[in-house]
């Protein structure tokens, strides 16, 4: 089972806020520590939440129920639901970054985010980012309302406020309909390139709205032997590590990102590539290898 999502607990009292996965080093400044929470293939385990919660004294969960980086896995309603009562029970708050949501969006109509299940407990946050461009930094959050104070107060003292210049831009985009077509070409782009990864890496599981895969790494491939090897041919995939949020449990998995790629010719390669080295056998750790002689 992944352990990728995370607990925060949170050192100051009644703090209650967090964001999306540069989390790692995001609470490491707000001297926030996190706890790592079981996943299987349908997300979060809702047991395993609550007796992390409990075990913690956390405050707060921050999780991805839609196309979560980097497991790709979308919760199910009854997940949803099972998370959010487990939630409720350890007196937790969520905050659910939906970034990818936009793309899940054609083939998960009807599909409700936590926070539309109980506004009261959950922060919502989206971004632009992942549709138009980073640069923008524009990003989006629905906040429960009795927190609404204490969250100005905290972005005014981060932010000190929105980039106006973002904004105007933003605001354009979204008002002119850019965002929506670009949304549209962002859909498609990653369905045609989740397309091509099932042709050259069968077996690999495939969601046509994510923009990565995640791949289980064969015996007796370790994940940084993998991903070294990998970048000695030219293409740089992300190991499981970069994800994890404490020692232990670290899945042998790497995520492979198909939808930053520019050039789908560029893409083909790397696949072939990551897919032949797949069906050689694995490569000797460097350990092995750099080990002094007798
Ligand atoms: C999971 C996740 N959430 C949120 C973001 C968006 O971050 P930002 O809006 O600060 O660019 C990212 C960007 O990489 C991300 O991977």
């Amino acid at each position: 089972m992944a352990k990728i999502a995370h607990l925060a607990r949170i050192k100051v009292p009644d703090s209650d806020l967090e964001h999306y996965p540069a989390v790692k080093p995001l609470a490491g400044l707000l001297d926030l520590r996190l706890v790592p929470v079981a996943m299987d293939g349908e997300g979060l385990l809702p047991e395993a939440l609550e007796q992390a919660a409990r075990a913690h004294g956390a405050h707060a969960l921050y999780c991805m129920p839609r196309l979560h980086n980097p497991t790709t896995v979308t919760q199910g309603p009854a997940r949803r639901q099972a998370v959010l009562d487990a939630c409720r029970r350890a007196g937790i708050l969520v905050v659910e970054d939906d970034v990818y949501g936009f793309l899940a969006s054609a083939t998960t109509s009807g599909w409700s985010p936590l926070a539309a299940l109980d506004p009261e407990r959950v922060l919502f946050l989206t971004s632009l980012s992942k549709n138009l461009m980073p640069g923008l930094r524009t990003g989006f959050l629905l906040c429960p309302p009795a927190l609404m104070d204490r969250v100005r107060t905290l972005l005014r003292a981060t932010l000190l406020g929105v980039n106006p210049l973002g904004a105007e831009l933003s605001a354009e985009f979204i008002l002119s309909g850019a965002a929506l077509d670009s949304a549209a070409q962002r859909r498609a782009l990653v369905a045609e390139r989740q397309a091509q990864a099932r042709r050259l890496l069968p077996g690999v599981p495939s969601d046509p709205a994510c923009p990565h895969l995640w791949l289980s790494l064969p015996e007796p491939w370790r994940r940084e032997d993998f991903a070294r090897a990998l970048i000695s041919r030219g293409v740089r995939i992300t190991p499981a590590d970069a994800f994890a949020v404490a020692r232990g449990d670290t899945p042998h998995a790497v995520r492979v990102c198909i939808g930053g790629v520019e050039r789908t010719d560029v893409l083909e390669q790397g696949l072939r590539t990551l897919a032949n080295l797949l069906a050689e056998p694995a490569a000797m750790g460097d350990s092995f290898r750099l080990g002094e002689r007798a």
